[in-house]
């Protein structure tokens, strides 16, 4: 049976002293289940605190929430994927919709963020989601479609088949309003198609998390979703009972 993935994107949230103490109350309470990963994308000056708190747990992974696609240089508040390597990061997440929206990543960039995650050794989670706006107009695939061929173009299929992807719709993000399981299973179908489509049989084992306004109530029934093997959680994920609960579900 494919593993189920659980992923907190802390965002710009959890101070060190604060990711320790949530870190000990997690790993104290939450024994390994072989059904299950769960990752954690602290923001980076808690990084080094999350890495060090899972050290004996192979269950349990840490990243950072975006890179830089240059491997070094003069990028003042950037950081690179060597240097997230480094510090104990296995994966990123890459061209997350805060990063889309508020920042104004291309799908140009997040390619060559892949391209760097790949360099150093990170597993991309690329984060793919429509805004309300395309939703209503009917443009939901295609929107979820180009993001994933750009994001993901030139890379050869044995790596993209070690990547990620979250559908995030972005009218769900911190909103409160999750997509049905239905709406949810529609893109998800459609992104495994695509993967298949990119590389083969190799896109059928690719992980597809959904995220937007995931909780303790709603995470079951998203699970339980076609082709959703995971979720991606925002503020659900920062207190650590709540997140205890949705990792436990399903
Ligand atoms: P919320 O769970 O707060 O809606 O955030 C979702 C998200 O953006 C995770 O990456």
């Amino acid at each position: 049976m494919a593993q189920k993935l659980f992923a907190a994107n802390w965002k710009m949230h959890q101070a060190p002293a604060d990711a320790a103490a949530f870190m000990r109350t997690f790993t104290d309470q939450y024994a390994r289940q072989q059904d299950r990963r769960v990752l954690f994308f602290p923001s980076a000056v808690a990084l080094h605190v999350v890495v060090q708190a899972i050290r004996e747990r192979a269950d349990l992974e840490a990243g950072v929430q975006n890179i830089h696609w240059e491997d070094k240089g003069a990028f003042t508040g950037e950081t690179s994927g060597p240097l997230a390597r480094a510090a104990g990061a296995r994966h990123v997440l890459v061209g997350h919709s805060e990063r889309r929206h508020v920042f104004g990543e291309t799908d140009a960039e997040t390619a060559k963020k892949v391209v760097a995650a790949f360099r150093s050794g990170l597993t991309p989670t690329l984060c793919v989601g429509e805004k309300l706006e395309e939703r209503e107009a009917g443009e939901t695939l295609t929107v979820v479609t180009r993001q994933l061929r750009a994001g993901f173009q030139g890379i050869e299929p044995e790596k993209l088949a070690t990547a990620i992807v979250a559908y995030e719709p972005v009218w769900a993000i911190g909103t409160g309003k999750t997509a049905t399981p239905q709406d949810a299973g529609v893109v998800h179908v459609a992104i495994r198609a695509e993967l298949r489509a990119m590389m083969g049989e190799r896109g059928g084992a690719v992980p597809i998390l959904y995220g937007g306004s995931v909780n303790r109530s709603n995470v079951d029934a998203l699970l339980a979703a076609d082709e959703v093997d995971g979720v991606l959680v925002g503020g659900a994920s920062l207190d650590a009972e709540q997140w205890l609960a949705i990792v436990r579900s399903a």
